[in-house]
């Protein structure tokens, strides 16, 4: 007897039912071709222009022959399931990887014409420019004045104490905080709630004048109301600086930014102004992602 033709019984359909054809899932692999982002990745005078831009840890490539430029003023969110890169990428454009010993970036990076991984690049300089905010507020145990100070003391940005007053009013009222921290400049900063830390982290990146905001999920450990305040303020912040932010909320990328870069297994997939990719995304990956068939 020939066992393999025991008859399968398929499901059948109903008699007045049409069977629904089953799409064939394809891996991911075999749909994206390396360093073919679909969409509009570059821009005219861009702010950052990178190019074949690869991150290795040890032997695992993370980020994959990525092409982008990101433009000045504008607001670029990153998305794309866990593990795809995104933290990666951002982290290269002031350097973070650095301190990650094993991890390697080759490619041409450029901020404003200049090589950002220049062996004789200022990091510190680098990185004053090209601030940057966590996804999880990490105020110093300082006072609230000593967060915002803290920059503008180390870069040397105020010569009198009254300098230094202004500054840190200044960030703290571009970071909405002011009013309800100005009776509480000398109490500890890791009192406040997360929203407020988070606010004094933006006003802590702001207080040394950079022209760059990189944000990694800054809302992801805030309620609504906080995280609805700093999304005013990126509203507000992207008249005078170019803000690249990670986000796991796509409802968040379509409020905050002007276009959006989708990320997949290492490769930058599609980027687009915010609107095509949330209404009319060109590529598959794209589209299975923001319907939500996986991520
Ligand atoms: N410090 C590290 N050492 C080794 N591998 C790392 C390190 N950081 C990230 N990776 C690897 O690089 C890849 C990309 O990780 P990355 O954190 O950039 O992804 P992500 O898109 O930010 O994910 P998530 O949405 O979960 O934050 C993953 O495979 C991850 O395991
Ligand atoms: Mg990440």
């Amino acid at each position: 007897m020939n066992t393999m033709n025991t008859t399968v019984t398929k499901e059948a359909a109903m008699p007045d039912e049409t069977p629904v054809p089953v799409q064939e899932e394809r891996p991911a692999e075999t749909i994206i071709q390396e360093g073919a982002t679909v969409g509009t990745p570059f821009a005219d005078d861009p702010k950052f222009k990178l190019r074949n831009v690869e991150v290795f840890y040890g032997q695992d490539r993370a980020i994959k022959n990525i092409s982008l430029d990101i433009a000045r003023n504008e607001v670029i969110a990153f998305i794309g399931p866990s593990g795809c890169g995104k933290s990666t990428f951002l982290r290269c454009l002031n350097r973070m990887n650095d301190s990650i010993d094993i991890c390697r970036v080759k490619g041409d990076l450029h901020l404003d014409d200049e090589n950002i991984y220049d062996p004789k690049r200022d990091v510190v300089e680098l990185r004053a420019r090209v601030g940057m905010v966590f996804q999880k507020p990490n105020p110093f145990p300082k006072s609230i004045y000593d967060n915002v100070a803290y920059g503008p003391r180390i870069h040397g940005l105020a010569n009198r104490k009254s300098d230094l007053d202004d500054i840190v009013e200044n960030s703290l009222r571009k970071a909405g905080l002011w009013e309800e921290a100005k009776d509480r400049l000398d109490a500890t900063a890791t009192g406040m709630s997360g929203g407020q830390q988070q606010r004094l982290c933006i006003a802590r990146a702001i207080a040394v004048s950079p022209e760059v905001i990189l944000m990694d999920e800054p809302c992801s450990a805030l309620d609504p109301i906080a995280t609805a305040k700093v999304e005013e303020l990126i509203a507000e912040m992207s008249e005078s600086y170019t803000i690249v932010i990670v986000t796991h909320s796509m409802q968040q990328a379509a409020r905050v930014s002007h276009r959006t870069a989708y990320f997949h297994l290492g490769h930058l997939v599609e980027v687009n102004e915010t609107n095509k990719v949330f209404t009319a995304p060109e590529h598959e990956l794209t589209e299975s992602y923001i319907t939500g068939r996986f991520g």
